[in-house]
């Protein structure tokens, strides 16, 4: 099975998958590419690292008045996977929106994680939504990839306890292992076998 990651900041999903793959927990695979979208962040260096091929696709130069030219980025985004022979695209903090090009080519071939139990809290800062929201468990997601945010398919959640005096900071703290035991997971049993995303007829 061959991976690409797409992420634009601090890398730690990246990092335990990256290491999952590399002793062998998610059998058979490789991560043939990072995508970043941020020349500064710090996945680059854990990807360098780790020996696992950067590619740099700055969005800044893509933006006018404010807005992304997703056309425009994402036609040169697939001409950067077109030879890397990705059987599976993995979000990982990755912070555009993907566009239909992008979903279209890869279609079910897409995961996202995202730290709530979807549908709920969809969109950014999902762990203070859930502290706003006063809910006593929250968690995260792997889902397939659709042209709607944080939508598609779910294929494996966590759950975690809210504590009464939780910030933001350290609920997030808390799931944040959760989230890599749960990307993990979902990654080897896609490389095993034991999972797979079937098109709903
Ligand atoms: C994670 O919380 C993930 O669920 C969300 O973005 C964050 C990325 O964190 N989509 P990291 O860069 O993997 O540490």
């Amino acid at each position: 099975m061959k991976i690409v990651v797409l992420a634009s900041g601090r890398g730690s999903n990246f990092e335990a998958i990256a290491t999952a793959v590399r002793s062998g927990l998610v059998p058979n695979t490789t991560i043939v590419g990072l995508v970043c979208n941020n020349p500064e962040a710090p996945v680059l260096q854990i990807a360098r690292a780790q020996a696992v091929p950067t590619f740099v696709h700055a969005s800044k130069p893509f933006y006018q008045d404010k807005r992304l030219d997703r056309d425009a980025y994402e036609t040169r985004l697939l001409e950067i996977l077109a030879p890397l022979g990705t059987d599976y695209l993995c979000l990982a903090g990755y912070t555009l929106l993907l566009g239909p090009k992008l979903v279209q080519t890869f279609q079910n071939r897409i995961l996202n994680i995202h730290p709530s139990l979807l549908p709920a809290f969809k969109g950014l800062r999902a762990q203070k939504q859930a502290l706003e929201a006063g809910v006593k468990r929250t968690g995260c997601t792997v889902h397939v990839v659709t042209e709607a945010l944080d939508d598609g398919p779910i294929l494996l959640q966590q759950s975690v306890e809210v504590l009464e005096d939780d910030t933001e900071e350290s609920l997030s703290a808390r799931l944040r292992p959760v989230e890599h035991r749960v990307y993990v997971e979902v990654l080897k049993g896609l490389a095993t076998g034991l999972l797979s995303v079937k098109p709903v007829s």
